[in-house]
């Protein structure tokens, strides 16, 4: 086989950096860390699909969830010790929190209580694009507005859009699949801006991996005062509890009660609710899971900078990467192989989404990569 000259130094960029840029990680959080992410220990396929905690929940979460086991014949009860953690977590009453099964379900739930026929929802492209289906399931109107150069959503033209009466705008902060900002500034400019009837929700299911930066603040951290924002966020990414399904909104007292009219009655269960509120009050996990994301992150950085690969700076636990042609192409390669990445993201057809997970994980990502064809690949 002819090896083009191109080709032989990407290969040897990538030996190079697999043996050097390992030091980087730091020790300390290594120390715990599983060698594969458990789906992988149990036969699976690696999973960078999904965005999830490779490394899983905190001890303590589990050891609830291990005392909870004898309560799952029994409804749930009450809801107070999770919403209790999670008021008490953001220094708000327990009034403007709204439980989900999921964000997931706090999305669908916020399309019931402000869409409709006549309503639009205005999303950004690429986003995560859930709360598009949930708008035409209520009949309202889907608009999307390309994200900006610097992947930021692109307020101004979103602003046109949300004009009518009833407009909900969705903000996905850091956004997914792109791991980018919106700055915080530009977004007070817009709510400033934006009419008094338009809702915005705010996603900020991968706010513990964005990082302090004068670019971005939570609007559960550093509140505006307006009741028309909505801010959600996951027990499914930092918490490690994706499988069990809790995610929460913080709202205005009387836009969380019309929320909560839409809620599946008991959605969240016994063991989610008692393993969630276990799980938010274990702060070293996770600043332990924010370490290993920020170590995780750099080495990926490394490994693509080695082998000349462009990928879109993340503030997330995953990247965008750019394959030399359409992503389907490395998609289907990975999968071979028995790696499962995102499906194809059609506004960004190059590019594949990579979730991070442990680096016993990432090496193979990055073995089965240079096994690639070459023209999947982009230097
Ligand atoms: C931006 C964003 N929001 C919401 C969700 C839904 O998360 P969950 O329903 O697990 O809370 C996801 C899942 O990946 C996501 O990426």
């Amino acid at each position: 086989m002819r090896i083009s000259r191109r080709h032989l130094l990407r290969r040897l960029a990538a030996g190079a950096v697999v043996t050097t840029a390992m030091p980087f990680i730091d020790e300390a959080s290594c120390a715990a860390a599983p060698r594969s992410s458990s789906a992988h220990r149990h036969g699976g396929p690696i999973r960078l699909n999904l965005n999830e905690n490779a490394y899983g929940p905190s001890e303590r979460a589990v050891a609830t969830l291990r005392d909870s086991l004898g309560l799952v014949h029994r409804y749930p009860d009450s809801a107070d010790a999770l919403v209790g953690e999670i008021a008490a977590l953001h220094g708000v009453t327990r009034e403007r929190v709204v439980l989900g099964c999921g964000s997931t379900e706090i999305l669908r739930m916020a399309a019931a209580t402000f869409l409709g026929p006549r309503k639009k929802v205005v999303l950004a492209s690429p986003t995560f694009d859930l709360i598009a289906e949930y708008a035409r399931s209520e009949g309202a109107e889907v608009a999307t507005v390309p994200l900006d150069k610097r992947y930021a959503h692109d307020l101004d033209a979103m602003l046109a859009q949300a004009d009518a009466p009833g407009s909900l705008v969705y903000i996905c902060n850091p956004n997914n699949p792109t791991g980018s900002l919106t700055p915080r500034t530009d977004l007070e400019d817009f709510l400033r801006k934006l009419p008094s009837t338009t809702r915005v929700l705010i996603d900020e299911a991968y706010h513990h991996y964005a990082g302090a930066s004068a670019a971005y603040a939570s609007f559960i951290d550093r509140p505006v005062d307006d009741r028309r924002v909505v801010v959600t966020r996951t027990l499914s990414k930092v918490y490690g509890l994706a499988g069990l399904r809790v995610g929460y909104a913080i709202a205005a007292v009387e836009v969380a009660r019309e929320l909560a009219s839409h809620r599946v009655p008991m959605d969240v269960s016994v063991l989610a609710l008692r393993a969630g509120a276990a799980a938010l009050s274990d702060l070293d996990h996770v600043r332990l899971s924010v370490t290993r994301n920020a170590n995780d992150r750099q080495e990926f950085y490394n490994q693509a900078n080695a082998r000349m690969l462009r990928v879109i700076d993340s503030h997330t636990n995953f990247f965008m990467l750019k394959t030399g042609g359409h992503a389907n192409g490395a998609i289907d390669h990975l999968k071979k192989h028995n790696i499962l990445v995102a499906p194809p993201i059609p506004s960004m057809a190059k590019y594949i989404r990579v979730s991070l997970s442990t680096p016993h994980d990432m090496v193979e990502f990055w073995r089965v990569w240079d096994l690639m064809p070459a023209h999947h690949m982009e230097m």
